[in-house]
This record gives C-alpha cells, structure tokens and sequence, in this order.
C-alpha cells in the first residue's frame, strides 16, 4: 500500500480510456484517497459511474474547467473544506481545437495555438498555483506529457509545442515548490488509444510504428502509466523531482 494514507487530486478524467481514470485504478489500489475531476456536465455522470468501481469512494468528485478561473479557485476551496490538504495532484488533461491537429503546422491559426497553450500547459500552472495552500509538507505533482515534445510527429503540431512548453514548466515548476518540499514531474507516455489521442491525424499509425520500433515490441498499457504515477506520488520517489520519465516500452531509445 505505497499510498496509504494520501489524498491525491486527479484532472480529469472523461471515460474509462482516460489515462487518468488508469491513475486513478492504480492509486485506489496503493490505498490513496482520490478527489476525481471532470470538465463538465457532459463527462460529469461517467465519471461519478466510473467512481463507484473504486475500492474507496471518492472524497469528492469535481468540476474542473480549466478555461474558467473561477473554478480553478473553487477547487481549491472544496479541497480546504473536504479534507484541509492533499499529498498529491495530477495534471493529465490537454486540449487543441481539431483543425489545429490536421493540417500542417505552418498553418496555425493564433486562436487555435493561444487555445492548445491555454488548456495544454498554463493550466498546470494555474493549478499548481491554486493549490500550493493546500498541498501538504513533500507533496508530488505530476503532469503528462508526449514524446511530440522533443521529435516531430506529423500531426501532432501545436500539441508538442505545448508539451515542449509542458516539459520546460515542470522544471520551472520544480524550482520554485521545491523549497517548499514539493516535488514536480513528468511522465511521458507513449500512445494510448483514448479520446484526445484519437484528435491527432494519423494516430493509428503512430500505433503501429510504435509497437513496431519500440524495443518491447507492443504499445504501453494505461495500467503501466498507472503504476508509474504511483511511484511519482509515493515516498519511493522522493529524491525525484523536474524530471521527465519516459512510460513508453522504450520507442524513445531508438534512433532508427
Ligand atoms: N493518449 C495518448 O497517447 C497520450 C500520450 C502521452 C500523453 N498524453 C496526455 O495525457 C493526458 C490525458 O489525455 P488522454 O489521452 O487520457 O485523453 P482523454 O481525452 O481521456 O483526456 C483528456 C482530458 O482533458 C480534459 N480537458 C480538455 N479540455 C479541458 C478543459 N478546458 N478543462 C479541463 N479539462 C479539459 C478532458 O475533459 C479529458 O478529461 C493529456 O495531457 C494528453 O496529452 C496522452
């Protein structure tokens, strides 16, 4: 049970392919005690209906629009009231307007990247400022990211400059909570067949390629970015922080 005993915010989770509805399975099974987030009234019953699988209920189950300000702060407020502090947040939300994943990245429209950046990276930020009130001595914070950030992936455009942006704010993040004893990072997964996945143009064949290329042959499992962001919260990683870990059976490696 590495996560006895803590309480970890998640956003947000919208189905059951969400990988942060995996994080979510895996922190109940360490024994965490999780505040789920969804974005609105359209993902709201899934996620409550998702919530009764968990071997602990919830301590809550909150709407988390990270375009509005307002919600941000009431976030903040329903965790001070609920429950005083929490040991752990999770960032696992990204958002590019459609257009913005299908044509070349020459052609992105100002509204369409201000909006990927907006959603995608500040929104870790504006989260984490939030909630550093309420986050406990040692906390961990982590956020996920896509190797886009680093290599091209055609199609994936203004996603890897948010993510890129993503990755260089965990580490700005990292320096600034630090002294507080809190800790920031990454987790870069490789593809998972999931609703903002399926927004990229080509995806299914950045699948194949990758279970092609990558040394273990297959595609990662959520479970596996579950389990990863398990250690990530618990005390096992507690020297870790600004980092990026790569969960993607080991495509990142390979150079050809
Ligand atoms: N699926 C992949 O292949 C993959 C790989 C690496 C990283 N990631 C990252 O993992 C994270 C989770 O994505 P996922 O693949 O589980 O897809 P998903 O569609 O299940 O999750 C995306 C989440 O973002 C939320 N969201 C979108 N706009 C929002 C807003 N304005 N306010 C609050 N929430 C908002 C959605 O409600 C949803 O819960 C994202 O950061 C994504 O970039 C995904």
């Amino acid at each position: 049970m590495l996560l006895q005993d803590k309480r970890i915010a998640i956003f947000n989770v919208a189905n059951k392919r969400s990988i942060a509805w995996s994080i979510a399975k895996s922190m109940d099974d360490q024994g965490a005690q999780l505040i789920l987030g969804y974005q609105n009234e359209r993902t709201k019953g899934a996620v409550e209906d998702l919530a009764k699988e968990l071997a602990h209920a919830p301590i809550a189950v909150l709407p988390c629009d990270v375009s509005l300000p307002d919600q941000i702060e009431q976030v903040q407020e329903s965790i001070r009231e609920k429950v005083g502090t929490i040991h752990g947040l999770v960032h696992s939300l990204a958002f590019a307007p459609r257009e913005s994943l299908q044509n070349a990245y020459l052609f992105t429209e100002r509204e369409h990247f201000l909006t990927a950046l907006e959603i995608s990276t500040y929104s870790l930020v504006a989260l984490a400022r939030a909630l550093t009130p309420v986050l406990s001595d040692k906390a961990s914070i982590t956020t996920l990211t896509y190797y886009g950030a680093e290599k091209v992936m055609p199609g994936y455009n203004v996603m890897g400059v948010a993510k890129a942006a993503l990755e260089a704010s965990v580490r700005y993040l990292a320096h600034d909570l630090g002294p507080a004893g809190v800790r920031v990072n990454a987790i870069s997964a490789g593809p998972i067949n999931t609703v903002a996945a399926r927004g990229v143009s080509g995806f299914l064949d950045i699948l194949e390629v990758h279970e092609q290329r990558a040394p273990l042959k297959r595609t990662v499992e959520g479970r596996e970015v579950g389990d990863t962001a398990v250690f990530l919260a618990s005390d096992l990683s507690s020297g870790i922080t600004g980092e990026v870990l790569y969960v993607d059976t080991g495509y990142n490696i390979m150079g050809f």
